[in-house]
């Protein structure tokens, strides 16, 4: 199993490229299905858990023509097993994204039941609810969902608490679905409207994505398009803590600060300088004197929960107390056990935490725990004195690409260790 190595203090220089963005390229993959044209992806990441989906879709019957740098065909005439097994479905939970299309185009679908994970529980429920409204027959049993449906009626769903591979299940079925079916507390993130975006240009009629309600017209069939994908904002904010605590001066191309508002905002008052330039360009500058704030993890547009982790490492070398509430997953605070190792003052209090700025972070070996617990880890290392080994780097693997790589390009002391 990989290692990470990281020597701590190095100031981040340079240029960097965004890579595109993981969450919107499972649905997009996903949503093929949804045609027996081609389909042709490009600004595609290269990351584990796009090629679990890739692998997925190949076991369906999908024929897949990837080129590394000009994105990935799917052509899926031949799609002939309905069923996501247990190996690719708890590898990810994303998986489950392909039941919406799959029983909306060929009537049936068997999907392994994701099982809980290391940030919660996660449960389907609203997805299975949902297509249930929409007139699938579902039943569960043996850890599978089977559904069933001659064909998709159109129907009006609520979806409580708001979730975005939910929302996007239910968009995905709803497009060939007979009738009008209406999202009610849809999901609002830029992953939902790039999907919709996509599903239209698929001939897909969709009004009102990016707002809480989402009107979907079905119709008798979609053909093939042509897509990229858009920037990975997480990534984006991960990179912008990374040059903020080593004191750095980097550029971030092929991004887009608008799906990042109210993090940009925090971090500003952080006291992160970061400038806009120009087209999908973003220039981001520490310059020392740090102020922890308190933050809310919500619901898009609010402070993703995917930067949570994160967030904790930036706060930890800033000055002062702050307060990091957690208020979309119920045991997402793993990293802090880790973080803990090298020296940061957390203490967890319910689904809040309390951190108090330390003057220097002190390298140690720790674990990687999940997605981006992993992400802070290496933020954690880029910052603290000293050597910093990080073990599970398997979780980072599914959703940065290349971070060693573009980190050492901006002048990072780090190395990959594969055994
Ligand atoms: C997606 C993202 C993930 C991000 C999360 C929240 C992808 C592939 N993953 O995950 O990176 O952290 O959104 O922004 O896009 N819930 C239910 N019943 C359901 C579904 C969800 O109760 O049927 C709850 C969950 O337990 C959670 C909340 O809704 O408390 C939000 O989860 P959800 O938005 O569904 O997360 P994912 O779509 O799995």
């Amino acid at each position: 199993m990989d290692t990470i190595l990281i020597r701590g203090g190095a100031s981040l220089k340079g240029t960097i490229p965004i890579s595109g963005a993981k969450n919107a390229t499972l649905p997009a993959l996903a949503a093929t299905l949804l045609t027996s044209e081609k389909v042709h992806l490009s600004n595609i990441p290269h990351l584990a858990d796009v090629t679990t989906m890739l692998e997925l879709l190949g076991q369906h019957g999908a024929a897949l023509t990837v080129d590394e740098k000009l994105g990935v065909e799917i052509d899926n005439k031949g799609i002939n097993n309905f069923c996501a097994p247990y190996d690719l479905v708890s590898t990810m939970r994303a998986s489950i994204l392909v039941m919406g299309p799959m029983l909306a185009r060929y009537g049936q679908a068997e999907i392994s039941m994701p099982g809980g994970c290391a940030i919660g529980s996660r449960p389907v429920n609203l997805h299975i609810q949902g297509l249930r409204a929409m007139g699938a027959d579902i039943s569960l049993g043996d850890g599978y969902i089977r559904a069933k449906a001659k064909r998709l009626q159109g129907a009006k769903i609520y979806l409580e608490p708001v979730t975005v591979t939910g929302t996007e299940n239910l968009l995905m079925a709803a497009t060939l679905a007979d009738g009008v079916t209406i999202l009610e507390n849809a999901a609002r993130e830029p992953e939902v409207v790039d999907l919709a975006n996509m599903l239209i240009s698929m001939g897909a009629k969709i009004q009102g994505a990016g707002s809480s309600t989402i009107t979907i017209e079905g119709v008798e069939e979609l053909h093939g398009t042509k897509h990229s994908i858009i920037p990975d904002r997480i990534e984006t904010a991960t990179f912008i803590i990374a040059a903020a605590i080593t004191d750095g001066d980097i550029i971030l191309t092929n991004t887009q600060a608008e799906y990042l508002a109210v993090p940009i905002e925090n971090f500003r008052q952080v006291g992160i300088d970061i400038s806009l330039e120009g087209e999908g360009n973003m220039r981001v500058r520490g310059n020392g004197g740090l102020k922890a704030i308190d933050i809310q993890t919500s619901p898009y547009p609010g402070f993703p929960t995917d930067i949570q982790a994160q967030m904790l490492v930036l706060n930890s070398v800033s000055d002062g107390i702050s307060t990091v509430t957690e208020n979309i997953f119920e045991n997402r605070f793993m990293h802090v056990s880790e973080l803990q190792r090298l020296g940061a003052d957390i203490k967890i209090q319910g689904n809040s935490v309390r951190v108090r700025g330390v003057d220097k972070l002190i390298g140690a070996p720790v674990m990687a725990t999940d997605l981006r617990a992993s992400a802070s880890l290496v933020l954690a290392g880029l910052a603290a004195e000293g050597e910093t080994l990080i073990s599970r780097v398997y979780h980072l693997d599914r959703g940065y690409e290349r971070i060693e790589e573009k980190l050492l390009a901006l002048g990072a002391d780090i190395k990959r260790l594969s055994e």
